[in-house]
């Protein structure tokens, strides 16, 4: 097994009221990795994650990307630890799809020419090249979460987060944004995806960690775990429910 790229060891982050908040998390995240982390609302999803790039900082405990604390160098945590909120709406600054996927590589100070074909192949890879010219106001809630990723995937990130993705978006919005994503880590892109919703995400993620009022509870393969979902509070699969209602006498 290849060494991590990221490693969280007994991080704590505990709101004023003293109970909630996130308690002695550890987890360590290798390249290439889909995983799903669940839990219901409130069990300190979110909390966990803005740790990852350094938007919270940690009360006690650490995060290492390549075995040096996030801490110490916050813009290339940024760069290789890309977020894709759930408000990713609200994030656009550009007028165009195009000049908003091209905004983080600008930042940067890359080279024109090298911006331009780096945003061209991103808008290629999600299928948006049609829309590059297009008001990211005027896009369906579905084209301006794939704008996000544009946006990210421009930065060439090595770890990819994901805040409740499919939040607000229609059945055919939310399997086409799967399929992308699905696709990025075909192509060796490590995801974390944060849910409560697991059914939409199990066939394509590697590794199910689940939390629960603020601490990490479990951690192992979707097939191992699927059945532990409801004791913490997660809806299971259809195909696990209708199997438990079919044969109740095994249960
Ligand atoms: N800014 C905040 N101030 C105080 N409490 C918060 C804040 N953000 C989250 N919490 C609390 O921390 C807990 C974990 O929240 P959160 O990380 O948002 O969970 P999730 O993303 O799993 O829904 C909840 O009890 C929530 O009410
Ligand atoms: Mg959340």
């Amino acid at each position: 097994m290849t060494a991590p790229i990221l490693e969280i060891r007994h991080l704590t982050h505990s709101y004023p009221d003293g109970n909630s908040g996130i308690f002695d998390i550890s987890l360590s995240v290798s390249r290439g990795e889909f995983i799903i982390l669940a839990g219901k609302n409130g069990s300190g999803k979110t909390t966990l994650i803005r740790h990852l790039n350094g938007l919270l900082q940690p009360q006690s405990g650490e995060i290492k990307l390549h075995g040096k604390n996030i801490s110490k160098n916050l813009i290339l945590t940024r760069r290789t630890v890309g977020m894709v909120f759930q408000d990713a709406d609200t994030q656009i600054v550009g007028d165009t799809v195009f000049d908003e996927v091209a905004f983080g590589p600008e930042n940067l100070n890359l080279g024109r020419a090298h911006i331009n074909e780096k945003v061209s192949m991103v808008l290629e890879q999600l299928d948006l090249t049609r829309l590059k010219d297009r008001n990211p106001a005027t896009l369906s809630g579905g084209e301006k979460r794939k704008l996000a990723i544009a946006g990210i995937l421009a930065m060439d990130p090595e770890i990819i987060i994901f805040d409740e993705p499919f939040a607000n978006l229609d059945h055919p919005g939310t399997q086409s944004l799967l399929t992308t994503i699905s696709d990025l880590n075909k192509n060796g892109q490590t995801i974390i995806m944060a849910t409560h919703d697991v059914e939409t995400l199990m066939a394509k993620a590697s590794r199910l960690v689940i939390m629960a009022r603020g601490r990490l509870v479990e951690d192992g393969s979707v097939g191992d775990l699927i059945k532990k979902l409801e004791r913490h509070g997660i809806k299971a699969p259809c195909a696990c429910r209708m199997e438990a209602k079919a044969h109740p006498w095994q249960t």
